[in-house]
């Protein structure tokens, strides 16, 4: 059965003074057999964070929220995979405010997500289609051409065997509190495992978790993992809320436990 993951996004948020509280509290909060928890704060509070988890429960993993797509060099201001290990175990790879703002390509969002495999880091590969594409009818297409921009090359069973999770984000959904349906994501999720099996992924495609972003709330997650193929949720402005991630994770404990995951 596919993991349950609720992935906390906490974007350009906490400082390394205040981050190692905040991690605590949720891990403390959000302690629930089954639900395979993250934590992906700025890369200078990684080391608070992995700090207070490591006292407060091993069992939440760390995450960055990016790398770069080389592994050294001249490139002022960034970080490469390989200085993550001791810091981060999971990464996040090709979020839309990073095609965004740093123009981020499919090409060059593979390229990281080879960095990351290779360093040991568990990818979680954002995909999402903008308002003007949904409303045109090319969603679908647009993230069927996100995926095989960014899974070219990659080999299905490496891929796999490291843990890949692809996190659905519309990108209209996203800091916007106007979330997707259920069924606009169970649907997108079905495209998507379609998408893979003809990658190579074949039946392979079925153990690739895969969540959903986008306003994601405590009130509204119960409508995504009432999907079966929905694994979970990367939480973005929620995530910074004790409260919000309590009870996400509570509803994700609850699909875990249907899944037999919570032991
Ligand atoms: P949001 O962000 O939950 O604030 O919409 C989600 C994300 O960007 O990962």
């Amino acid at each position: 059965m596919r993991d349950v993951v609720v992935a906390a996004n906490w974007k350009m948020h906490t400082t390394p003074a205040d981050a190692g509280e905040l991690a605590r509290t949720i891990a403390s909060r959000t302690r629930e057999p089954g639900v395979t928890r993250v934590i992906c704060p700025p890369y200078v509070c990684l080391a608070a964070v992995g700090a207070a988890l490591a006292d407060a429960d091993p069992d939440v993993a760390v995450g960055a929220q990016n790398i770069h797509h080389e592994l050294a060099g001249a490139f002022t201001g960034e970080i490469a995979a390989p200085m993550l290990e001791g810091l981060a175990t999971w990464v996040i790879v090709g979020h839309s405010e990073r095609r965004r703002d740093a123009a981020e390509t499919d090409e060059l969002i593979g390229r990281k997500l080879g960095r990351a495999t290779d360093a040991g880091l568990r990818p979680i590969l954002c995909v999402g289609e903008q308002l003007s594409e949904r409303e045109t009818g090319r969603a679908t297409d647009v993230v069927d051409a996100q995926l095989r921009g960014a899974l070219a090359g990659h080999d299905p069973v490496e891929m796999t065997a490291h843990g890949l999770v692809i996190a659905y984000e519309p990108v209209w959904a996203i800091g916007t509190g106007r979330n997707a349906t259920g069924a606009d994501a169970a649907a997108m999720a079905e495209t998507i495992r379609a998408s893979l099996s003809t990658l190579g992924w074949a039946d392979g495609a079925d153990v690739v978790p895969i969540l959903y972003g986008g306003s994601v709330t405590s009130a509204n997650i119960g409508a995504f993992l009432a999907e079966p193929s929905i694994d979970g949720a990367l939480v973005g402005g929620a995530s910074l809320k004790p409260d919000e991630m309590a009870g996400i994770v509570a509803r994700a404990a609850i699909t875990a436990r249907a899944r037999g995951l919570a032991g």
